[in-house]
């Protein structure tokens, strides 16, 4: 396994360029199963979720390639219908391939993604979608068995706006019978860019991005040509980067309209904006103040930000007050973040953070994906040096990340465990 190691205390300037969003690249490439013939994906981030949404796709007959310039997807051949463990194990985004399955083959063994580091995670929410559009679902050795000679367009109200659970549905609606309408859809920018695409495939869907949504079903779809939305938390993770180390970044290929309330936070903790094209700049205050949050579903503060977001606030000038509404433990950053001699007491899903001078360099370990970016943004400010070992947490969605940080002067490599 890899670890980084982090000598911390260096502002960090210059310019970065951001990838293509791996939460929307990832719901697209499922759609691919939906149409045959070669689908072109652009701006699609080399991350290890991509490569495992690849492996799935191929283990069930589909072709898939990835360089530099894209990504290429042909699903003409799509014989198999089953999602094993070992994979949907690594990755729970596989979820996703459950509804085009049962839309294109009327079929799909999906294992059950299991709990991860940050919470149960159930998709029970993506069940009663299709079980309204006509599915049967069986549940049988930790497999959703789901079967139905055409599905029909439904109703569904979702009693919280799952990110996925949209996405899913919204897959599975777009060559049902008839009209699906979606009440309480979740609206995150990665919602909307998989709308879009299924539009360019020939999906009729109206409403994407908003509460409701109404797909009418087509009878067939034609491949895709298009290129993903930028990574949106890559974006705020580099902002909160100029701010704990009073830096000047410029973040270049990235959609600042998509993070308003992290934005307006970030502004609260002193941190000053300059828009530029294609782009904005972030520049980071000597000394930031605290800022109180509480994550939301979109366009709420980005539960994907809370960790990197605590990180910055460890160094504060004052106390800030977190609470994280989405998932029932994401807080395993805190521990990592306490070695480093941060002042933070947990009550609930509520962190209290009393801001320090400054963080020591520490050995720590990633446990998730957020929670690994967040101990680099602690480390890139700390003073002396930090390991971070566990580190295919962060592969899973930062492309090159010791790159680009190096790039902006940190002093940061990455070694063989
Ligand atoms: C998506 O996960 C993202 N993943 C997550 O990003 C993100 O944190 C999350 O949305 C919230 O924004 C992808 O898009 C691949 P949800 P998802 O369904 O869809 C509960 C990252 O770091 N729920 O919106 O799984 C659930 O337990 C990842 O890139 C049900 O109860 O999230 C949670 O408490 C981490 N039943 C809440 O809803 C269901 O059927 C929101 O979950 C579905 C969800």
């Amino acid at each position: 396994m890899d670890r980084l190691i982090i000598n911390g205390g260096r502002k960090l300037t210059g310019t970065v360029e951001i990838s293509g969003a791996k939460n929307a690249a990832l719901p697209i490439m499922a759609a691919s199963i939906l149409a045959e013939g070669d689908h072109l994906l652009h701006n699609v981030p080399r991350l290890r979720d991509i490569m495992t949404m690849g492996r799935l796709l191929a283990n069930l007959g589909a072709g898939f390639h990835l360089d530099e310039n894209g990504a290429i997807l042909n699903c003409s051949r799509i014989s198999n219908y089953e999602a094993p463990y070992d994979l949907v194990s690594t990755m729970r985004a596989s979820v996703l391939i459950l509804g085009p399955l049962v839309a294109r083959l009327g079929r799909a063994k999906v294992s059950l993604p299991g709990g991860c580091a940050i919470g149960a995670r159930p998709i029970n929410l993506h069940l009663m979608g299709l079980k309204k559009m006509g599915a049967s679902i069986k549940l049988e050795a930790g497999y959703v068995l789901a079967r139905a000679k055409r599905l029909r367009g439904a109703a569904i109200y979702f009693d919280i706006p799952t990110v996925t659970g949209t996405e899913n549905i919204m897959m599975a609606a777009v060559l049902a019978e008839g009209r699906t309408v979606i009440e309480n859809a979740a609206k995150e920018p990665e919602v909307l860019d998989l709308a879009n695409a299924l539009i360019s495939m020939g999906a009729k869907i109206k409403g994407a991005g908003d509460s409701t949504i109404e797909i009418d079903g087509v009878t067939s779809l034609r491949p895709l040509d298009y290129s993903i939305i930028p990574d949106r938390i890559e974006t705020g993770t580099f902002m909160t980067i100029a701010g704990i180390t009073a830096g000047d970044i410029t973040i270049k290929k990235c959609r600042p309209d998509h993070l308003d309330a992290l934005i307006d936070k970030l502004r609260a903790a002193g941190i000053r904006f300059r828009n530029v094209k294609d782009g904005i700049r972030v520049i980071g205050p000597e000394r930031l103040n605290a800022a109180n949050t509480k994550t939301m579903p979109y366009p709420g503060f980005p539960t994907d930000m809370q960790a990197q977001f605590m990180a910055m606030m460890c160094v504060a000038q004052g106390t800030s007050v977190i609470s994280e509404k989405i998932f029932e433990n994401r807080f395993m950053h805190v521990a990592e973040l306490r070695r480093m001699g941060a002042d933070i007491t947990i009550e609930g899903g509520t962190a209290t953070v009393r801001g320090i001078e400054r963080l020591k360099g520490a050995p720590l370990m990633a446990t998730d994906l957020r929670a690994s970016a967040s101990l680099i943004v602690a480390a890139l400010a700390a003073e002396g040096r930090t390991t971070i070992s566990r580190i295919y947490h962060l592969d899973r969605g930062y492309e090159k990340i010791e790159d680009k940080l190096g790039r902006l002067g940190a002093d940061i490599r990455r070694e063989k465990e």
